[in-house]
C-alpha cells in the first residue's frame, strides 16, 4: 500500500551538461538528471512519492527514460496541458523537428513495420486531422452510449467465461487474462469487424508484450507480437476488400477506394492502432481499478449500494491509477524557453499524466482515492488534438466492467496476498500481470 510521499529533494540545481543527443548546438547549461527508476516494482506499486519527488524538482525536468537515454519531463498539471496543447512548437514526428536519432531509427524499421510510423497517433496536423477525421464519428459520446446495451451483454458474456474458469481451475482465476482482456477485445473487435475466432490469436500477441515481466521479454515479444499483427491486419485488408463484413475496417476500406484520404499503409496502421490501443489500455486501467477497490472496502461497498455513482467512480480511478502514465514522446521544433528550461531543436518532451494527476493544486489529498471526487479534469486520456480517441468508449467499458463484475460476484476477493502481485517493467505504464482473484 502506498506511504506518504518522501522530502524535497533539491535536485534541480542548473549544472553544463556535454549535448547527449547528438545535436550540433552550443552546450547550455541544463539540469542533471532526476535519479529515479521508472520501472522498478515499487514506483509501479506506489508511484506517488516519486511522483511527489519530480514535481518538487520542477514543473519540467530532465530524467533518464529506458531506451531514450535523458530526455525532458513534464511533471506539473499546468506544465503537462501546456506541453500537449501547445501542437505547434511540440510535435510527434520526430523528422520535422529533425532529431537525427529518431530519424535513423524510423529508416531502420523492417520493411513491414514502417505503416507503423504512419498512424494518427505519431502524425502532425494537417495528416493528423485527415486521420482522424475518419474514425472521429464512431467514437464521439451518442455513437458510445447508442453501443451501451451491446457492451453490457459482451461484458457479461465474458463474465460467464471468467466464471466456468473459475469452476474448472478450483476457484482461482487471474481477472486480467479471463475478464479485463476478452471483455474490451470483443468491443475493440466489434467494432472494427473483425472475426469472433480470430480473437485468440490477438489475445497471445499482445500478451507477448502488455504482459513480460523483464526487459527483454518486452522488446523480443513487442517485436514478435507486433509483427503478427501487423501481418493479420494486412490480410484481413485483403479479405474484407474482396469480402466486406459490417464494421470500421469495411468503412475505412471504402473510404480508401473513394478517393485519396488514406493510403494502404496508413489504413493497416490505423486498424492496428485502433486494435491495440482499443484493449491494451483499458484492460489494464480495469485490473487496477478492481484492485483498487478491492484495497478500498468502504468504497466498494458504497459503489455496490448506489451505481449511479459509477460515472464519478471511473473519472477519479484514471486519476488515481493513471494506466498511462507517461505520453508519446513530442519533440521541440525550435529552440524554445518552456517553463523555465532552455529546450533545444529536435529535443525529446515527455508528459507525465500520473504526476499532473497526482498535483495537490488541482486535486487536493491527491494520494487518496475518493469516488465523490470530480476528477473529470484529469488528464489520464492526454489532453490537446491527440487526446485519446476511445476515451468515452474507455470510460463506459470500465462503468459497465465494475457493475457487472461487482453485481455478479459481490464476494470476489484477491486469491493471493496482495505483496504477491507484479508489475510489468514497461516503462511509462502501470499495468498488473496478473490478478488471481475467488469469484466465492
Ligand atoms: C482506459 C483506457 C485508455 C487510456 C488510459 C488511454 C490513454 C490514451 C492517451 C494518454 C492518449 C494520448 C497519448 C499521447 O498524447 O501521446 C491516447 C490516444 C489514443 N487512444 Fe487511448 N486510451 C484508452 C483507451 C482507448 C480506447 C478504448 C481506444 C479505442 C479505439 C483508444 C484509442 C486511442 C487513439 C486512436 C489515440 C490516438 C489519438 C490521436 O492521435 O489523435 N484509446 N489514449
Amino acid at each position: 500500500m502506498c506511504r506518504p510521499p518522501s522530502q524535497p529533494t533539491g535536485l534541480s540545481q542548473r549544472i553544463s551538461l556535454p549535448d547527449d543527443e547528438g545535436m550540433t548546438t552550443v552546450a547550455v547549461a541544463e539540469p542533471s538528471a532526476l535519479a529515479i527508476d521508472l520501472t522498478s516494482q515499487a514506483f509501479k506499486e506506489c508511484p506517488f512519492p516519486t511522483l511527489a519527488r519530480m514535481r518538487e524538482a520542477g514543473p519540467v525536468i530532465r530524467v533518464r527514460f529506458p531506451l531514450f537515454g535523458k530526455v525532458w519531463m513534464a511533471t506539473t498539471y499546468e506544465a503537462v496541458n501546456d506541453l500537449l496543447r501547445d501542437h505547434h512548437q511540440f510535435v510527434q514526428n520526430p523528422v520535422t523537428a529533425g532529431n537525427p536519432w529518431m530519424r535513423a531509427l524510423l529508416r531502420w524499421l523492417p520493411r513491414n513495420l514502417k505503416p507503423l510510423a504512419t498512424n494518427m497517433l505519431l502524425r502532425d496536423p494537417p495528416d493528423h486531422r485527415r486521420l482522424r477525421s475518419l474514425v472521429d464519428q464512431a467514437f464521439q459520446r451518442h455513437s458510445v452510449e447508442a453501443l451501451r446495451p451491446r457492451l453490457a451483454v459482451l461484458a457479461d458474456e465474458a463474465l460467464d467465461r471468467l466464471e466456468s474458469e473459475a469452476a474448472r481451475s478450483g476457484g482461482t482465476v487471474d481477472l486480467l487474462t479471463h475478464f479485463a482482456r476478452p471483455f474490451p477485445l470483443a468491443v475493440i473487435c466489434e467494432m472494427l469487424g473483425l472475426p469472433l475466432e480470430d480473437r485468440p490469436k490477438f489475445t497471445h500477441w499482445a500478451s507477448r508484450f502488455s504482459t513480460a515481466s523483464s526487459f527483454v521479454g518486452i522488446f523480443w515479444g513487442l517485436f514478435t507480437g507486433v509483427r503478427q499483427m501487423m501481418r493479420y491486419v494486412r490480410e484481413e485488408f485483403r479479405r474484407q476488400s474482396r469480402q466486406p463484413r459490417e464494421g470500421l475496417f469495411a468503412a475505412l476500406i471504402q473510404a480508401e477506394e473513394a478517393g485519396d484520404r488514406l493510403s494502404e499503409d496508413e489504413l493497416v496502421a490505423m486498424v492496428f492502432l485502433l486494435l491495440a490501443a482499443g484493449h491494451e489500455t483499458t484492460l489494464h486501467q480495469i485490473t487496477l481499478s478492481v484492485l483498487a477497490l478491492l484495497d478500498h472496502p468502504e468504497q466498494l461497498a458504497e459503489l455496490k449500494r448506489d451505481w449511479s455513482l459509477a460515472d464519478s467512480a471511473a473519472q477519479e480511478l484514471l486519476r488515481y491509477i493513471s494506466f498511462a502514465m507517461v505520453t508519446k514522446p513530442r519533440y521541440a521544433v525550435s529552440d524554445t524557453l518552456f517553463h523555465g528550461q532552455s529546450i533545444r531543436r529536435g529535443q525529446m518532451l515527455f508528459a507525465c499524466l500520473a504526476s499532473a494527476n497526482s498535483d495537490p493544486s488541482v486535486f487536493p489529498d491527491s494520494e487518496r482515492l475518493d469516488i465523490h471526487r470530480h476528477a473529470q479534469k484529469h488528464v489520464a486520456f492526454g489532453a490537446g488534438i491527440h487526446v485519446c480517441l476511445g476515451a468515452k468508449l474507455a470510460r463506459t467499458e470500465m462503468e459497465i466492467a465494475l457493475e457487472h463484475l461487482f453485481t455478479r460476484f459481490p464476494n470476489l476477493r484477491l486469491a493471493v496476498p496482495r505483496a504477491d502481485l507484479r508489475y510489468s517493467a514497461r516503462p511509462g505504464t502501470r499495468a498488473l500481470l496478473a490478478l488471481p482473484v475467488r469469484l466465492e
